[in-house]
């Protein structure tokens, strides 16, 4: 069993987060008690993945209840300059700014506790659609690439990329997974492939620089990534290194997948050049593997996130259904 990597504990009224630092070698819990230390966790990657970090500033907002309305305004500013590419933390926010506009003063902790499990529901459940979806796409036995971690530590369950993976399982499809080790934060080989190993998969870890040289030496039916921010166009911004994914897999006839709930979708933002992209600090690249990997002269460029252009993505997969160019999502 995966341990979820949120929890909100009612009975003493704290955010419990699966600590993702600290994956795979410990499994610990790192504890909110309020706004502030909601804010940091999301900013430090003890939480990440895009709508897992939208949940966590749901419960976020929901901590700075008890002192007042004026304190859950400023929560929501804070949370708000956490990340800034995943629009999954911006629309929870906006559903959170709706309730405290609705909640009665004296039941204000509780009406925004039940504003952030709506979130957190109804994101599994989105999950577990899209999952079908994209179960449906694949073949009785299936090699499938992914990149980051898209998977049920990234949202509020069972995950989109490998959300697909478990629903294409559940139908009773044979998946072999090849997981990219995705530098720097090394998401895929310390998340996804814990992750995956946890819960019975097949699964390969490879380099980022390898996977062309897969797609050329062995069979893999699809490449499906998870998504951080998709414009009206269908250009999505994930985790960097998935754009030069998906040119691999065009050039190999590889059909590529990004897979997202609707809370990622950004109909304001016509293409994806307009979508902000987190630039991280330089020593995510340069102190690589509990040491110096990099001389200090040289200077590092570490954008975490790049935007794949719509029309090298096969489909977008949502809970809504399978969705082909020309996206025009509204
Ligand atoms: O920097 P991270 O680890 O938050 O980046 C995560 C990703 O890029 C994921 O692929 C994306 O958020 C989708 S999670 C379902």
């Amino acid at each position: 069993m995966l341990p979820n990597a949120i929890v909100w504990n009612a009975r003493t009224g704290v955010l419990e987060l699966l600590d993702q630092r600290a994956l795979p070698g410990v499994e610990r819990c790192v504890v909110c008690r309020d706004a502030e230390e909601a804010a940091q966790a999301i900013e430090n990657m003890t939480v990440r993945g895009a709508p897992a970090i939208g949940i966590a500033a749901a419960y976020g907002v929901a901590l700075a209840a008890p002192r007042g309305r004026e304190a859950v305004v400023a929560a929501m500013e804070r949370l708000a300059r956490t990340r800034p590419t995943a629009v999954n933390l911006f629309g929870a926010l906006s559903r959170m700014r709706s309730r405290l506009e609705s909640a009665p003063n004296e039941a204000l902790q509780e009406s925004l506790l039940d504003e952030a499990r709506r979130i957190h529901d109804g994101d599994v459940e989105a999950n577990r659609r899209l999952g079908r979806h994209g179960a449906a796409l694949l073949p009785q036995k299936a090699a499938v690439l992914t990149h980051c971690n898209a998977g049920a530590i990234a949202t509020g369950g069972h995950g989109t990329a490998l959300g697909i993976l478990r629903s294409a399982r559940e139908a009773g499809k044979t998946i072999q997974v090849y997981a990219d080790e995705t530098r720097p934060r090394l998401q895929g080989a310390r998340l996804t492939a814990w992750e995956l190993a946890r819960d019975g998969f097949d699964v390969t870890l490879i380099c980022d620089g390898m996977a062309a040289a897969l797609m050329k030496g062995r069979k893999i039916d699809a490449v499906i990534v998870g998504a951080d921010r998709i414009a009206a166009n269908g250009d999505t911004a994930n985790k960097t290194g998935t754009y030069m994914l998906a040119i691999a897999a065009a050039a190999h006839g590889v059909p590529f997948y990004a897979a997202a709930p609707r809370s990622t979708l950004d109909p304001s933002l016509p293409s994806g050049a307009e979508i902000p992209i987190e630039v991280r600090s330089d020593q995510e690249v340069r102190r690589l593997f509990d040491g110096q990997s990099v001389p200090e002269a040289v200077k590092i460029w570490n954008p975490a996130f790049d935007v794949t252009p719509a029309e090298l993505i096969t489909a977008i997969i949502t809970e809504d259904g399978v969705f082909r160019a020309p996206y025009r999502f509204v």
